[in-house]
């Protein structure tokens, strides 16, 4: 610990704060692509959705090791895209912000200093370097852990259109092929994996990755209901601190944008060789508990079992998986593009390896399209749950920027195929299905278990 401590910031070395000394950790050793980011847990792991990934391995009940005795295969990978810099219009507002701190406030002592001279130049909307070098190492693991199919063969790839979602995919396409190469198993003279298919996202597409032709979803306001009154409990006393502290008003909104900038100006930087920014220091450890809680609401009421039509969202693509799994024509009328899906160039069902790349919200409805957390409860609006009242649903175990779900299909020591899900390196026991010890069903009843999706969830309600 010595030795790295002197490559940090000294703002991380002052004992600001809470008095949580924020351990000093080599990157090399903090993050890697078998574990993710383990570097700074006690607050980049309470970002949300804006969390990088970290594996969930130590937190699995299950051990995610595939079962002694067992061969894979299926694998199916579902990703979010890397680490992002701001959205252009949040970007926007976030360099107001502090434009008008910058104006207004009397005061820029200690810990604050640096935002006297903080000049708001972070890029918008595509991927930062560590968000690449997030899906290239997401790449290697994929590979690593399904080689005895990857040496063989190239998974069949489909991204969402927006263009970090399309370089997510070619980041990840980069470390498995370069993994691949390396591999004296692989089978010689294959072609190298590509995006095989991107699905548009135009606000009339049909798009299983990142649905938005549901009317009436679309229009739900519940998520911002649900987070204003969440907000209300713990965010006025930061805003009373500091408001004193630099002689400012601000907004609630804009006291969680400041503590947004924390991930984006960290996330941001020009190295993958992260240091933690100083807009982390101007909160503590409890506040960052209660953000990361106000994320979670944030996807469960906007995009899971929270909003009435969240998971009829993901249907459309666990009817996907159903066909591939099954190797049968794909059955919905919800957000499938049927020429696409009826056509064997743009959506095989031969294939034993597949990654779709997408986004957080879509990869929310599928999660509960899937039932994988029909175990949770509504999330209290009023006071923040932790991860075992949840039964281990929060945005940032679920959709970090680079976050991961392996859908695999294994070969045991009795006839039929069995079915099991990770997120994030989190075993996640099935719902719905005659459930083992390790989380798995048998694939007939795993498919018959997704009702919900095989009979188009509540689509019907979409045009109300
Ligand atoms: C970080 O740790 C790795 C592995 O222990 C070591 O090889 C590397 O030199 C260290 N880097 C720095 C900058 O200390
Ligand atoms: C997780 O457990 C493994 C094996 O015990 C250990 O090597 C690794 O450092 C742990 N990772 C974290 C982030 O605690
Ligand atoms: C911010 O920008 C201003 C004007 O462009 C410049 O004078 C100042 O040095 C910059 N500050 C930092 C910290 O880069
Ligand atoms: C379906 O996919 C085809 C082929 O990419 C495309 O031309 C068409 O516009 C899509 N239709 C919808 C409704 O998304
Ligand atoms: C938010 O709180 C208000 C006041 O307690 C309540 O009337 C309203 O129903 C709450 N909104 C939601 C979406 O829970
Ligand atoms: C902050 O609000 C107070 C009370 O409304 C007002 O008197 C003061 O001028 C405001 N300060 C700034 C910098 O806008
Ligand atoms: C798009 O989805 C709607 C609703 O399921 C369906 O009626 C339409 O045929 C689909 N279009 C294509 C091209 O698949
Ligand atoms: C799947 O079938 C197509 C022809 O329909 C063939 O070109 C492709 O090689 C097959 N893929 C696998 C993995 O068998
Ligand atoms: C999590 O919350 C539950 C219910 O509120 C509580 O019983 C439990 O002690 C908490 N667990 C931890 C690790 O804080
Ligand atoms: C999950 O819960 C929903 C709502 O009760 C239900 O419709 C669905 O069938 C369940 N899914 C699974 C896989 O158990």
């Amino acid at each position: 610990m010595g030795v790295s401590a002197v490559l940090l910031p000294l703002y991380l070395l002052s004992g600001v704060t809470s008095g949580l000394a924020l351990p000093a950790r080599n990157q090399s050793t903090c993050d890697t692509v078998d574990q993710g980011y383990q570097c700074f847990p006690q607050t980049s792991h309470l970002w949300g959705q804006y969390a990088p990934y970290f594996s969930l391995a130590n937190e699995s009940a299950i051990s995610p090791d595939v079962p002694a005795g067992c061969r894979v295969t299926f694998a199916q990978v579902l990703s979010r895209h890397g680490a992002r810099y701001p959205t252009a219009s949040k970007g926007e507002k976030y360099a107001a912000l502090i434009e008008k701190i910058q104006a207004d406030a009397t005061s820029f002592a200690g810990k604050y200093a640096f935002l006297q001279s903080y000049n708001y130049s972070l890029g918008a909307d595509d991927l930062t370097p560590f968000g690449e070098k997030e899906l290239v190492n997401s790449g290697i693991k994929f590979y690593q852990r399904y080689e005895s199919l990857a040496k063989d063969i190239v998974p069949f790839i489909r991204a969402s259109g927006s263009s970090r979602v399309v370089a997510s995919g070619q980041k990840f396409i980069e470390g498995f092929q370069n993994t691949k190469r390396k591999d004296p198993r692989a089978r010689p003279g294959q072609s190298s994996a590509q995006i095989n298919v991107v699905i548009s996202e135009a606000s009339t597409a049909n798009n299983t990755l990142d649905p938005g032709t549901c009317t009436v979803f679309e229009d739900s306001e519940l998520a911002d209901d649900i987070e204003a009154n969440f907000t209300a409990t713990f965010v006025p006393a930061i805003r009373t601190r500091l408001e004193h502290d630099l002689g400012v008003n601000l907004t609630s909104k804009e006291v969680t944008y400041l503590m947004d900038m924390c991930s984006f100006d960290t996330i941001s930087q020009d190295t993958v060789d992260l240091t933690l920014s100083p807009f982390c220091d101007l909160f503590t450890h409890d506040e960052w508990i209660n953000y990361n809680y106000l994320k979670s609401l944030d996807k469960y009421y906007g995009h899971g079992a929270g909003n009435p039509l969240g998971p009829t969202q993901g249907v459309g693509y666990a009817n996907e998986l159903i066909a591939r799994l099954t190797h049968t024509p794909v059955h919905d009328d919800t957000s499938t593009n049927h020429t696409l899906d009826s056509n064997p160039t743009t959506f095989p069902l031969n294939s034993t390896l597949y990654a779709d790349f997408s986004h957080d919200n879509g990869i929310t409805s599928i999660l509960f399209a899937l039932g994988l957390y029909n175990g949770t409860t509504a999330l209290s609006s009023t006071s923040a749950e932790n991860i075992t009242a949840t039964d281990g649903y929060s945005s940032a175990w679920t959709v970090p920027f680079a976050a991961r779900m392996y859908v695999e299909m294994m070969q045991c020591q009795t006839a039929e195929s069995l079915v099991r899900v990770l997120v994030n390196d989190r075993v996640v026991p099935l719902h719905g299905c005659k459930v083992d010890a390790l989380g798995r069903c048998t694939r007939d009843d795993f498919v018959r278990g997704l009702s919900f999706a095989r009979s188009g969830g509540d689509w019907g309600e979409c045009f109300a």
